[in-house]
């Protein structure tokens, strides 16, 4: 045995996890004083700007353009047609990736929606190429666009996402309809909805030879990179992408976009840097958007109230050339116990922009009409729509049968209708007044979302000093992820987070997949972890190997890594500084390598999501039908959490969301041109503070054993569920009106 190190304490205040921790955001400062560098910050020597005209019809070709007035115009240096835009290594009409999109890269004259970039002016300033684009002064042949989803021959896809079949089944729902003693047939319809987020696809591209570097939001870079490099011909290592900051993402940044693209090939047109930014309006459509539905669901219930049958079929749109379908019915696979379910979607296709991943996709559109039928439902049989929620819940996945890794549903009920007061709620609607004369009505609405994993990396690196460095490509999109995944970081090499540097933002880093589908922090996170632990288990080593180490000898298995040190397990005194350890090695650092991703078994075994309880109060006013969400109050669970105040505002915005869903928003389309109406953050309406009353956001404690190693669901889209159902039957018990479509406007209260 060797002798006992001196015991050198490290001040045992700063020594606690970090994980836990309610930090503020690390970026924070930077972003609110306007020091962080977004992508349209960047101005390499020599910049030019582009700006895309785009189409003002929504089918049919682009005649003429008068690219000679534009070229004429002050400042304007090129103007890229589909008569001189550079050659791509492959047709944008391809597509053999599901994150692949088919983009509009002026392949043709062809218009397939209203938006759609038709030409790209370049300048020496933004005003320049914005009067230049005006003057193309385009003539269209005009052809009538086939906008109505409920019209015209429906499809029905192979797939309505990576991995979703368009159509599930579980018993005999004609069966189970008949034999019920109380039936519902409802028909829901949700808008077209864009994502807007505050930060437009601003891209900033330089070629040097055949390498390309942009400065571009994305959510993805490694998908990013694989579609550029097929587009160029180019190898991936080629294309380094910064993307430090986004102002918001909501799914339509998680592939390259057209708008993008056009930058890049305006850049390599005229052999210089190029800035292309999409103005709002031209948001609405090359950009992606959330499909409108008209979902029909049918409930079967006995006399106990429990469900029998139930069967959800969800019309969709794709674009006229792309495909990418709502998978709205899938909600009903998870949440409540059916002897028989049935889910199918179809789909129109339509002359718009090909919809995209938004936002809890499938999940948001799909919850607010099941929970308005289950309402519905509940009201059929005289029960609380709480009372009836637990008469119909779950044990085990009904569409699979599998058990749930872990569910907290229950508690999430009791938690947030204690907090609400929900059992002050009088069961017939316009019972319920405030002092002023306002129709009062309360609602609940149940959240649910699946545990999503993509594939990630990290390198976690131990310095001669003791501290560590933590690198990944992982995407801030504001949701304050890269706090979360520092907290994660600094545990994982048991350091204090001040002895921790985390790097990440950019493509030459690990890959970090995709932030989407609320999976980042998980996926990330245990790549993170395993990573750290990948060091430590070296360090290790190096240490039990060491005759000169107080741990010389020591089974691996028996030293615990603390805050900075090793030590032998529940002794606490024998053993040594991690500088020490690497000094005496005359090493100047360790690396470390780790991978998240969902596990396969796992995912057979067990049925995994978040789970969660919205309430919601409305006031509404009986004379001018204007209504007011005046409270809600969520409770999640959602597995562990990392930082209880990134949490609880991810669960904040997703609600606010889920507000907007339910009284906001909504794309109004011109029938007959196809354009959008109020393709702007005047009209097209948002929730604002003053929209917004009391929120509050509970955490249920859940230890998931089985999702993943840190036990990690996900936190980012779950809040979307749930809310916009439980504010539309709020609406619904205030004022006896049933709603069916959505945004419920004052319109409907008449
Ligand atoms: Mo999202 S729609 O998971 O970015």
């Amino acid at each position: 045995m060797s002798d006992f190190a001196p015991i050198t304490a490290p001040a045992r205040q700063r020594q606690q996890a970090s994980i836990g921790q309610p930090l503020k955001r690390q970026e924070g400062v930077v972003k609110v004083t306007g020091a962080a560098v977004y992508a349209a910050d960047n101005h390499p020597n020599g910049m030019l700007h582009a700006v895309m005209a785009v189409a003002t019809i929504a089918n049919g070709r682009v005649s003429a353009l008068d690219v000679e007035a534009a070229k004429a115009h002050p400042g304007v240096v090129e103007v890229m047609t589909p008569a001189n835009r550079p050659a791509l290594a492959k047709d944008p009409d391809d597509r053999d990736d599901p994150f692949m999109f088919r983009l509009d890269l002026l392949q043709n004259d062809r218009v397939r929606y209203a938006n759609q970039a038709i030409a790209v002016v370049i300048a020496e300033t933004f005003e320049a190429a914005t009067e230049g684009a005006a003057l193309l002064a385009p003539r269209y042949d005009v052809e009538i666009p086939r906008l109505d989803m409920n019209a015209g021959e429906a499809f029905v896809p192979d797939a309505v996402g990576p991995g979703f079949p368009s159509a599930a089944h579980v018993g005999d729902v004609e069966a189970g309809l008949a034999g019920a003693s109380r039936r519902l047939e409802a028909t829901y319809d949700t808008p077209a909805q864009y994502h807007n987020p505050m930060e437009p696809h601003a891209i900033v591209a330089v070629w040097d030879g055949d390498k390309l570097i942009i400065d571009t939001p994305s959510q993805a870079m490694t998908i990013a990179r694989g579609r550029l490099a097929g587009l160029f011909g180019i190898d991936a290592d080629d294309i380094f992408i910064r993307s430090p900051y986004l102002g918001g993402g909501f799914g339509c940044k998680g592939a390259m976009m057209s708008p993008q693209v056009l930058g890049i090939l305006a850049a390599k047109l005229v052999g210089r840097p190029v800035k292309l930014v999409p103005t709002r309006a031209q948001m609405y459509g090359p950009l992606g958007h959330r499909g409108a539905t008209r979902q029909t669901l049918r409930l079967g219930m006995d006399e106990a109230g429990k469900l029998t049958a139930l069967s959800h079929h969800t019309r969709t749109t794709s674009s006229v050339f792309d495909e990418f379908f709502e998978p709205a019915s899938n909600i009903s696979h998870t949440i409540y116990a059916s002897p028989a379910i049935s889910t199918t979607h179809d789909a129109v296709r339509v002359h718009t922009g090909t919809p995209m991943f938004m936002r809890a996709p499938g999940e948001a559109s799909g919850s607010v009409a099941l929970e308005s039928a289950i309402d519905e439902a509940a009201r059929a049989c005289g029960m609380d729509p709480l009372a009836f929620r637990l008469a119909n819940y779950a044990e085990h996945e009904p569409i699979s049968g599998k058990p749930f890794s872990s569910k907290r549903l229950r508690e999430c009920y009791a938690q947030a209708a204690e907090r609400f007061g929900w059992r002050k709620r009088l069961l017939e609607p316009r019972s319920m007044r405030d002092d002023n004369g306002l129709l009062v009505g309360w609602g609940v609405g149940t959240a649910s979302f699946p545990v999503v994993m993509f594939e990630a990396e990290a390198r976690a690196i131990l310095r001669a000093d003791g501290t560590g460095v933590v690198e990944t490509g992982a995407q801030d999109m504001g949701q304050g992820a890269w706090t979360a995944l520092a907290q994660i970081s600094a545990d994982s090499l048991k350091l204090e987070l001040d002895r921790t540097v985390f790097n990440a933002g950019a493509s030459d880093l690990p890959d970090a997949g995709v932030a989407g589908g609320s999976g980042h922090t998980a996926t990330v996170g245990n790549a993170i972890d395993a990573a750290g632990r990948d060091v430590i288990a070296k360090l290790v080593e190096m240490a039990i190997a060491d005759p000169d180490s107080p741990l010389h000898g020591v089974a691996a298995d028996q030293v615990v890594a603390r805050w900075g040190r090793l030590e032998v397990v529940d002794d606490g005194v024998r053993g040594e500084n991690y500088a020490d350890v690497l000094r005496r090695a005359g090493v100047a650092e360790i690396e470390g390598h780790g991978r998240g991703r969902a596990d396969a078994d796992v995912a057979e075994r067990y049925a995994m999501h978040a789970h969660g309880a919205v309430f919601a109060e409305v006031k509404v006013d009986p004379d001018l039908g204007q209504i007011r969400v005046t409270r809600m109050v969520g409770a999640f669970a959602a597995g562990r959490v990392i930082n209880p105040r990134m949490v609880e505002s991810q669960f904040f915005g997703a609600m606010i969301w889920g507000l907007g869903f339910a009284l906001h928003e909504k794309a109004d389309i011109d029938a007959r041109t196809g354009r959008i109406m109020n393709a702007d953050l005047a009209e097209y309406r948002v929730p604002v503070n003053a929209d917004v009353g009391s929120i509050e956001a509970l955490v249920v404690d859940e230890d998931d054993p089985h999702v993943n190693v840190l036990g990690i669901k996900g936190v980012g889209e779950i809040g979307v569920t749930g809310t916009a159902g439980a504010i539309a039957n709020a609406v619904w018990h205030a004022t006896g009106k049933r709603v069916r479509h959505f945004p419920i406007g004052i319109a409907d209260m008449l």
